[in-house]
């Protein structure tokens, strides 16, 4: 049965896009194309899940067409010459205009070639039916479904599906995206896509390291992360990563307490620093080297985090002053940190590290370098020794006041600079 969803789209924007996927429509029916709104926005439609990226597809040149439209409604707009598509913005959305396209890949792995084709050959190019829907915005024919893959079905089912046996052969990617999907709607992989998906593992081996990375940090942009690590390890796709990265039950509690303790801003760096705890370095470089992130600041934190659990191996489980919790944690960054603190088996270790990031970093002493200028102390090395020194006490608790530190200041100063003492 075939069914409109006009109103649905009306429902599901606010007023000022959904003007804009009116006037589009117009538009387009005035310059004879065909006009769509597909894939994800589709979907969440559907799902009745709030989505702001909307994509619209043209039958015809979207970049023409987009400029067009934003003269009409008076807007800005911003085009990717390069990529052939153009982007609106209604309030917090965004929309997104392409030309309808086909894709033949020349071999597993590769960039697809691309040319133009209509909604019928655009909705073939695409990963699984659930993102394989179009609605028509055209005058007249608004609202209404091209679902020639049974994508509806397939959400009222929750199952993620491939078009056809070679999906994942064409672009391996989509292994990791099903998982994605699956674990974002709480969907199932359908069972014959999940046997192509296990069939056709080796080609992520094929997928450069750029393309794995924005993969992974997709994952590590969901709202459970730890989620699809745990199916990625069944899937064995955690492994094709690398050999040794492994979903147990302490990997499970880390990923899964992270999301109280990140930004969502530095969330994906600490997802990444958890990912990789549980390596030794040269398996760290393997991966990193995979994910082509060897240099750069991701890098560098994921190598941090196995720095800092080798020193905190090698300190064992003793008593430690603040100062020192300080002074052995200044150089390492929040992230590698946190990373070790959920992992840490020691509830004493970890109440330091959280210690250190909740509080001692942020601590700072009351005098600065121009007030120990003043207090008589000659500019250069010594007053950085000195504020250092005041440091230390103000995180042991052994000064709190103002004059307590002026106090310190000179009793340090007559110590440093007594010819006696051996400096
Ligand atoms: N797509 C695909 N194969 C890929 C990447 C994308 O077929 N490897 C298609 C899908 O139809 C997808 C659309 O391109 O719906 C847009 O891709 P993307 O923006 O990544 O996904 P959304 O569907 O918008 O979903 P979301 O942003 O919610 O992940």
């Amino acid at each position: 049965m075939s069914q409109n969803y006009s109103k649905l789209i009306k429902q599901a924007f606010p007023e000022p896009v959904v003007q804009l996927v009116m006037q589009a429509g117009n538009l387009a029916r005035s310059m004879s194309y065909g006009i769509y709104l597909v894939g994800g926005a589709v979907r969440d439609l559907l799902l009745e899940r709030k989505n702001e990226d909307i994509d619209i597809m043209i039958e015809g040149d979207a970049i023409g067409f987009a400029e067009l439209l934003a003269q009409t409604l008076k807007t800005g707009i911003t085009s990717y010459k390069k990529f052939g598509t153009a982007t609106l913005k209604a309030g917090s959305y965004e929309i997104d205009f392409a030309t309808c396209r086909s894709e033949t890949y020349s071999r597993p792995g590769a960039l697809p070639s691309v040319k133009p084709g209509d909604i019928t050959a655009d909705l073939f190019r695409r990963d699984f039916t659930i993102n394989a829907l179009a609605l028509c915005i055209a005058p007249g024919k608004f609202g209404e479904l091209i679902d020639l893959y049974n994508g509806r079905q397939d959400i009222e089912n929750k199952l993620i599906r491939v078009l056809h046996s070679e999906s994942f052969t064409d672009d391996a990617t989509r292994i990791m995206r099903a998982i994605r999907y699956e674990q974002r709607l709480d969907f199932e992989i359908e069972t014959k896509t999940a046997k192509l998906l296990t069939r056709d593992l080796d080609m992520l081996d094929r997928i450069s390291g750029d393309r794995l990375r924005k993969e992974v940090s997709l994952w590590f942009g969901e709202p459970e992360p730890a989620r699809i690590i745990h199916r990625a390890d069944q899937l064995a796709v955690l492994q094709k990563l690398h050999r040794h990265l492994h979903w147990n039950y302490d990997v499970n509690e880390a990923f899964s307490s992270a999301g109280n303790h990140a930004k969502p801003a530095s969330a994906v760096q600490l997802y990444y620093c958890l990912l990789v705890y549980n390596l030794k370095q040269s398996e760290l470089d393997e991966l990193l080297r995979r994910l082509n992130i060897h240099r750069g600041k991701l890098g560098d934190l994921c190598r941090q985090t196995i720095n800092l659990k080798t020193r905190l191996g090698l300190m064992g489980d003793r008593e430690i002053k603040r100062a020192d919790i300080y002074s052995l944690l200044k150089d390492f960054s929040p992230p590698a940190i946190r990373a070790n603190a959920l992992y840490h088996t020691s509830r004493r270790m970890r109440a330091y590290l959280d210690l250190y990031l909740d509080k001692l970093r942020f601590t700072k002493t009351l005098l600065n370098g121009r007030d120990l200028v003043k207090m008589g102390i000659p500019e250069g090395r010594l007053i950085g020794a000195v504020l250092q020194d005041l440091l230390a006490a103000k995180l042991n608790g052994e000064v709190k006041t103002r004059l307590g530190e002026e106090r310190l200041a000179r009793s340090i100063i007559s110590r440093l600079s007594d010819p006696g003492m051996d400096h």
